[in-house]
Order: C-alpha cells, then sequence, then structure tokens
C-alpha cells in the first residue's frame, strides 16, 4: 500500500473530524447528568413556533408581489389550496425563494407513493440528482435502495424529498435561511402524503424539521411526535459511505422504524 502524502493525510484527517462532529457533536465532553437533562421533545409546540416563523419570512417576499388594490395572497393559503403533489409541485417550480444562489439548478421535488406509510427525508440534491430532478439516484441514494430493501421497503413504497429542493454550489451546507425558505412548502407536502412515520437522513434533516442543534448521536434512537405522525433521525447514507462501521447503528434504527410503521399502519 503506498504511503498517503501530507495533503491525503490532512484532508483524511479533515474529514475524519467533521464526520466525528457531526455524529458526536461539539468536541466537549458531556457529563451523564448532563446527558440527562437532554431530554427528548415530547410535544410538538415548540417546533410549530419555527415553522410559523418560515412562512412569516417567504410571506413577506409573497406581498411584494400583490397586485394593486388586491388582498395579498399569503403563501400559507397559496400551501393550502394545494389538494393534491402536482399541484404542489406546480407552485415548488414557480417559486424564487426555493433556488438557492447556484444558477439553472432543476426542481427536484420528491418521489414515491403519494399514499406513503414512511417518508424519506434528506439534506438537499446533489449533482447527480439535479441531472434526473429526482432524489437520491446517486451514490448514496443507491446505498438508501439497498437499506429500504433490508427492511423489505422497495423505493416506489416510499416517499422521499429533501429539506431543499433545489441544489447548493458545491454541495454545500444548506443555510439556515434557505432552509426556512423552503420549510412551508416541505411542509405541505408532508401533510398531503400524511405518512405515519418520517425518516430524517443526516443531521441537517433531523435538526432543520426538529429545531433543535443537537448531535445525531443525540437525536437518533427516539420517536418523537411531529404534525400528527412521528419522526426519528439516523445517519445519512453519504455519511455511511464514508464511515461504515455506522451500519450497525443504522441498522437498529431501520428495524426499529420498520416495526414502528407496521404497527402504526395496522390502523390505516
Ligand atoms: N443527499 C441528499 O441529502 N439528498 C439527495 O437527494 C441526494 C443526496
Amino acid at each position: 500500500m503506498s504511503t498517503p502524502n501530507k495533503e491525503e493525510l490532512l484532508s483524511d484527517i479533515a474529514q475524519f473530524l467533521i464526520d466525528e462532529q457531526e455524529i458526536y457533536g461539539a468536541f466537549t465532553f458531556t457529563s451523564k447528568e448532563e446527558e440527562e437533562i437532554l431530554t427528548p421533545i415530547d410535544s410538538d409546540s415548540e417546533i410549530k413556533n419555527v415553522h410559523e416563523s418560515a412562512l412569516e419570512t417567504v410571506d413577506k417576499s409573497f406581498s411584494n408581489k400583490k397586485p394593486e388594490n388586491q388582498k395579498p395572497i399569503t403563501l400559507n393559503e397559496r400551501l393550502e389550496a394545494c389538494q393534491d403533489l402536482k399541484q404542489l409541485q406546480q407552485l415548488c417550480d414557480e417559486a424564487d425563494e426555493l433556488h438557492t444562489d447556484l444558477e439553472g439548478t432543476r426542481l427536484v421535488f420528491g418521489v414515491g407513493d403519494p399514499n406513503a406509510n414512511l417518508m424519506l427525508i434528506g439534506e438537499a440534491p446533489g449533482e447527480q440528482e439535479d441531472k434526473e430532478g429526482e432524489p437520491f439516484v446517486g451514490a448514496a441514494g443507491q446505498l438508501l435502495n439497498k437499506i429500504l430493501a433490508a427492511i423489505d421497503f422497495k423505493r416506489e413504497d416510499v416517499y422521499i424529498a429533501n429539506i431543499l429542493k433545489h441544489r447548493p454550489p458545491g454541495n454545500r451546507n444548506p443555510s439556515r435561511e434557505e432552509r426556512m425558505r423552503s420549510l412551508p412548502y416541505l411542509l405541505r407536502q408532508i401533510d398531503l402524503v400524511r405518512p405515519k412515520l418520517i425518516l430524517c437522513l443526516g443531521k441537517v434533516s433531523g435538526t432543520t424539521l426538529l429545531d433543535r442543534d443537537d448531535s445525531l448521536k443525540n437525536l437518533r434512537g427516539d420517536f418523537y411526535p411531529f404534525r400528527n405522525t412521528l419522526l426519528a433521525v439516523t445517519y445519512h447514507p453519504a455519511a455511511l459511505l464514508r464511515n461504515p462501521q455506522w451500519k450497525r447503528p443504522v441498522w437498529e434504527d431501520v428495524q426499529k422504524v420498520q416495526k414502528k410503521v407496521t404497527e402504526l399502519s395496522e390502523g390505516k
């Protein structure tokens, strides 16, 4: 095996630290007592506040577009007028605020069963997703398909979307502003699909929907009440590709998800 040069070594170490921080949070030691204080959210009322403020932010840009002497149509009204995913996709297609500062990207709306019991939410489209207009079709998507197959789900059985509907430049992490602009559309999409369970793939997805800045290690392992459904968080398949040692926790998470979806679907 060839010895890595200094640049390769530094880049490996930097990637390792980024991954570690993503999973374990800031580089501080958390005592047992502190960990116990970090209790899971058992009500979604706090989450509602951030969802409402995301809506107000986008509304401000809409009211500038109202025709003279006409009552402004709020984003909420436009979203509520969408009675199915097709109508919502049309609205998203026309929404400038869903774009990132990367020009010429295409809308990556979502794919799958519109009545799915399980909805998966990733971070943002990458290069391949932007080319095909479909979420999770690149390398991470191939792994996601295998993870789904391991719990007896086909890709067509679930619904897949992202926090952002357009690709950020250089696949950087979506900014808070971009996530807040996108959130009202995603929430309407969730309400139209009405899944029994949402599985957030990665920290960006989990922390955005739960409005909670925490490490993935703390977020995973629980089911959180969320808009008449339940929400769980696990590692992003792209992180798993770089860190195969996280296969085990993902395997544990998805088995719990499968069991919960089966339980909840019995009444559907
Ligand atoms: N990563 C994501 O978070 N979403 C995709 O659609 C592809 C890769």
